[in-house]
């Protein structure tokens, strides 16, 4: 009895030793790959509980990272993994103990076999995947795609043949993941490319991705714990509507503009405009459902006549798995239409309506072999009246 306790004292004298441990290196500034200046998300977790928790199930926070076991297992086991290409190859997932490869098979002879070390996407709607080679990451054949609950030849990928050789640039961080160092190498006489160093790698979309630095908040707020108002932190929500704007568009305006400078130094009440080309926000006819939902909900008349910004309809820190959460917000405004009033309890949904499915222009997957154009589908944000709709 007195054995036990004793065992469990010290059991209980380690962990505490642990997690204080944990505290300080989370903490300590200087420790974070972007510099002195951020303290990480784990730091954020003590004060901020509630925000923390809700935030680790968004497909923000899950946009990037190493693959996780479970998901990958899953849709392993239960969705169609076969990409067949017309010069008679296919390629196809192997599990071993420890990993899932992507392996190119032809006439029974393995081709190539590379394993997923990375993966691009919450898997939401689709999630694409990895290797490390020399520095660099490269872009596996296969990607999961939702929509139709399979795998797929990677969108963009050709159709005669697999492909392993796509190179994964930081540009594709700058908008899935809080920070990666890169530095440009020579890929041929001409060509530039990158190399990624993978231990500077934030991944995932982070508190001080939107938030901005904030280890002088941190610091400040932990040697002064009596102080209940907020020091060293920019209030959003006291931003003006453009500066709001600006900074959902870092990542939601499409990603075809030309970068001036790097978006991760980007921080909440910059003028986005000072980091990309000047093209930015020019109003092209037909934004692309994919990436643009900034153009789009420009382009609508809710937007024009109103104070509107994402945030009016979007709480960025919690999922937002209901559709149904919306037909709130659109009746914020429209009360006074006697159409709105009615549609309200309707099984069609307002936006089912107003902000349609729309197949991507830009970005659409193939099934390999048989060349069939599998849409991506997304919500057009340029809220209208759609006659076809409405059937
Ligand atoms: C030692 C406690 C503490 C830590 C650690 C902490 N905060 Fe705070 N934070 C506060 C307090 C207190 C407030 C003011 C009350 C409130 O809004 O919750 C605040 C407010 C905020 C606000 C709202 C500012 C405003 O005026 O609207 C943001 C944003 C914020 N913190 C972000 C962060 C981020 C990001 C981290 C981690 C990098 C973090 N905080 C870590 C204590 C802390
Ligand atoms: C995708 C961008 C984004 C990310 C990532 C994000 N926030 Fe926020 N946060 C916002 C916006 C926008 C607001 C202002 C909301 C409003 O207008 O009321 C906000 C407000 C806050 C506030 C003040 C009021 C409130 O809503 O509680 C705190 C505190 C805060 N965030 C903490 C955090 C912490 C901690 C994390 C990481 C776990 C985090 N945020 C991640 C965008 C973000
Ligand atoms: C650093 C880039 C970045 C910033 C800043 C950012 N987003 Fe996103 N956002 C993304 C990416 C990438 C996705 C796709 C996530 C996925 O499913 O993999 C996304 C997805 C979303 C989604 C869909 C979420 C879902 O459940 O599928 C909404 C809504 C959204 N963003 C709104 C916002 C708003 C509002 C802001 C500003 C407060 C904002 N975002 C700021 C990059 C960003
Ligand atoms: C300018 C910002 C931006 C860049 C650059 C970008 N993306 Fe995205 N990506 C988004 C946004 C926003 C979404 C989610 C909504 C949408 O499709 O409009 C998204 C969605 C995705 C999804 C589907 C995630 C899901 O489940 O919803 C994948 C996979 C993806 N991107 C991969 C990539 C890869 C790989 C690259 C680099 C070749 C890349 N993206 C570059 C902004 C960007
Ligand atoms: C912040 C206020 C606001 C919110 C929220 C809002 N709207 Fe609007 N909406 C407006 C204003 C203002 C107009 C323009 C009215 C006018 O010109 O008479 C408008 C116009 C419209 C129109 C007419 C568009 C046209 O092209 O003729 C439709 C349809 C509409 N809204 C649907 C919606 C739906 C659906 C939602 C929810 C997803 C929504 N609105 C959310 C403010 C809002
Ligand atoms: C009038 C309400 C409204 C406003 C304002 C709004 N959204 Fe949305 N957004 C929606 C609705 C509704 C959906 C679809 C949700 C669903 O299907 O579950 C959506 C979905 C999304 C998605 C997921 C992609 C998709 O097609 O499913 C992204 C990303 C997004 N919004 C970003 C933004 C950004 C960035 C802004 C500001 C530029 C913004 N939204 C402003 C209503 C709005
Ligand atoms: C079945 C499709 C459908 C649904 C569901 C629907 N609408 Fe509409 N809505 C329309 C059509 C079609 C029009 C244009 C014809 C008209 O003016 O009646 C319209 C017009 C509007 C207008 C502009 C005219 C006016 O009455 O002010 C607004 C605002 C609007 N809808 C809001 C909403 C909102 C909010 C919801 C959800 C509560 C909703 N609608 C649900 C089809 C729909």
């Amino acid at each position: 009895m007195y054995r036990n306790r004793k065992i469990f004292l010290v059991v209980g004298l380690l962990a505490l030793i642990c997690i204080i441990f944990n505290r300080c290196i989370n903490s300590k500034a200087g420790n974070d790959p972007r510099g002195p200046l951020y303290a990480g998300s784990a730091s954020c977790i003590g004060c901020h509980k509630d925000v923390a928790g809700s935030y680790a199930h968004t497909n923000h926070f899950k946009t990037s990272g190493k693959p996780v076991d479970s998901i990958l297992e899953k849709n392993f086991n239960t969705a169609g993994h076969i990409s067949y290409y017309t010069d008679g190859s296919m390629v196809t997932l192997e599990k071993t103990r420890e990993y899932i490869y992507q392996v190119h098979l032809k006439n029974g002879n393995r081709l190539h076999a590379e394993k997923i070390d990375f993966a691009i996407g919450s898997g939401e709607k689709a999630q694409t995947y990895a290797y490390w080679k020399d520095g660099q990451l490269l872009q596996l054949p296969l990607t999961f795609f939702a929509g139709i609950r399979s795998w797929t030849n990677s969108p963009g990928y050709p159709t005669d043949q697999a492909f392993y050789d796509r190179v994964i640039l930081s540009r594709c961080f700058e908008c899935h993941a809080s920070f990666v160092e890169k530095t440009d190498v020579q890929a041929g006489s001409l060509q530039l490319s990158e190399k990624l160093a993978e231990q500077t790698i934030v991944p995932g979309i982070d508190c001080e991705r939107c938030h901005g630095a904030a280890a002088e908040h941190v610091a400040y707020q932990q040697k002064n714990p009596s102080v209940k108002e907020a020091k060293f932190i920019t209030s959003i929500k006291s931003l003006t509507r453009k500066q709001q704007l600006d900074l959902c568009s870092t990542c939601h305006s499409g990603n075809d503009l030309d970068v001036q400078r790097t978006l991760f130094a980007f921080q909440p009440g910059d003028t986005l405009a000072n980091y990309y080309f000047p093209h930015f926000g020019e109003g092209k006819p037909n934004p692309d459902v994919h990436g643009k939902q900034m153009q789009l909900l420009q382009q609508s008349k809710c937007f024009a006549g109103s104070q509107m910004t994402c945030g009016t309809c979007h709480n960025t820190h919690v999922a937002e798995n209901d559709p149904k959460i919306f037909v709130a917000k659109c009746m914020s405004c429209h009360q006074s239409s006697k159409h709105a009033v009615q549609q309200q309890t309707a099984v069609k949904n307002c936006i089912d309506c107003h902000m349609p499915l729309q197949a991507s222009k830009a970005l659409d997957f193939n099934n390999g072999k048989e060349r069939k154009r599998i849409p991506y589908l997304l919500r057009t944000h340029r809220i209208g009246v759609y006659l076809e709709s409405v059937k």
